[in-house]
């Protein structure tokens, strides 16, 4: 049934292991039994505070972003980007699954990368590309990148439902998945489909945050916008999946364009202990690049002209 690790059935509901066959009682046992092997039970918020140690910063690329991020994305939690077509969501993903391998003292975690894309846009030539420009060897990288296409919602999430072994063999330290909602969204139409989507898609994010947290990994997430038309004022869009994706996001940024060319704004929209903030960083062949003192200038002269 997809739990081929003690890790990831200790992060199990009773209801999950339902359809096997095994009474609820017999399956909170199991659970319990797992639990207890891997020491998860009741704990005193200062071993909280040592547990908070254990979580790792997985850098974005860019200084800035990582500093608004307080130190990179962190493991264990899920960072959600959305935004607008062509803003970098799927870019970041692609830099993050170069980021995560390098060691610490650089900003990566020496792990590996798995990568659900449901919209067929993961391109080894940016991989390629990001990887020279860090001095890293291409091929190698892409060895430590696992790839899968979800071709239906429903398919997606039995990715993510077998993945645990995939993540344990190969040390995965990074879980995307690229776009999180789009296939939701174009399958599940109409009002009286809302509460069944909600329903999958909360599922689906808690397997995802339950991965993340058994195997110390950053969990990434992208999604889409949807125009507010009853808005006036400020941004006049939202993300897709409303309360159980923002809820489940423990991070939520956005990210839109600034004017045209390579530049792109990413605003802290909530995170559980971070302020709000925004920054600036730029796509470009190289991958994500904070821009340099030199281009701000030149953008303020051009303005004030
Ligand atoms: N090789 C490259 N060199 C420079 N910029 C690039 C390169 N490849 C992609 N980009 C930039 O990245 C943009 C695409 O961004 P990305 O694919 O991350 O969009 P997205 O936010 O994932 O959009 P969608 O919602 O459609 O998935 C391009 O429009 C371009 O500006
Ligand atoms: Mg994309």
């Amino acid at each position: 049934m997809g739990f081929h690790t003690i890790e990831s059935l200790a992060m199990a509901t009773a209801r999950e292991l339902e359809p096997a066959g095994i009474s609820e009682k017999k399956a909170f046992s199991i659970i319990e039994e797992a639990r207890s092997n891997i020491g998860v039970s009741f704990i005193r918020a200062d071993e909280l505070l040592e547990m908070r140690k254990s979580v790792l910063r997985l850098t974005s690329g860019s200084k800035v972003i990582d500093a608004l991020l307080d130190g990179g994305l962190e493991t264990q939690t899920i960072t959600e980007f959305y935004g607008e077509y062509g803003t970098g969501k799927s870019q970041i993903c692609h830099q993050l699954c170069v980021n995560v391998q390098l060691p610490p003292e650089r900003g990566g975690l020496n792990g590996a990368a798995l990568y659900v894309d449901s919209e067929n846009t993961f391109r080894t030539e940016r991989i390629v590309q990001m990887s020279k420009h860090l001095g890293l060897d291409p091929v190698q990288v892409a060895k430590n990148i696992i790839y899968a296409e979800a071709y239906t919602s429903d398919h997606q999430m039995f990715l993510l439902d077998h993945a645990d072994q995939v993540i344990k063999e190969n040390n995965v330290k990074l879980i995307i998945v690229d776009s999180l909602t789009a296939h939701f969204r174009s399958e599940y139409i109409g009002r009286e489909m809302l509460a069944p989507r909600q329903q999958r898609l909360n599922k689906h994010m808690h397997k995802l945050i339950a991965l993340a947290r058994a195997f110390n990994a950053v969990a990434v997430v992208t999604n889409q916008v949807m125009a507010k038309p009853d808005v006036f004022f400020g941004d006049a869009v939202h993300p897709i999946g409303g309360h159980i994706v923002g809820h489940t996001s423990h991070t939520r940024v956005y990210l839109r364009r600034a004017a045209h060319g390579p530049v792109r704004i990413a605003r802290l929209v909530s995170s559980p202990y971070l302020p709000e903030g925004e920054e600036i960083f730029k796509v470009t062949e190289n991958g994500i690049e904070d821009v340099s003192e030199e281009e701000k200038q030149d953008k303020q002269k051009s303005r004030g002209r």
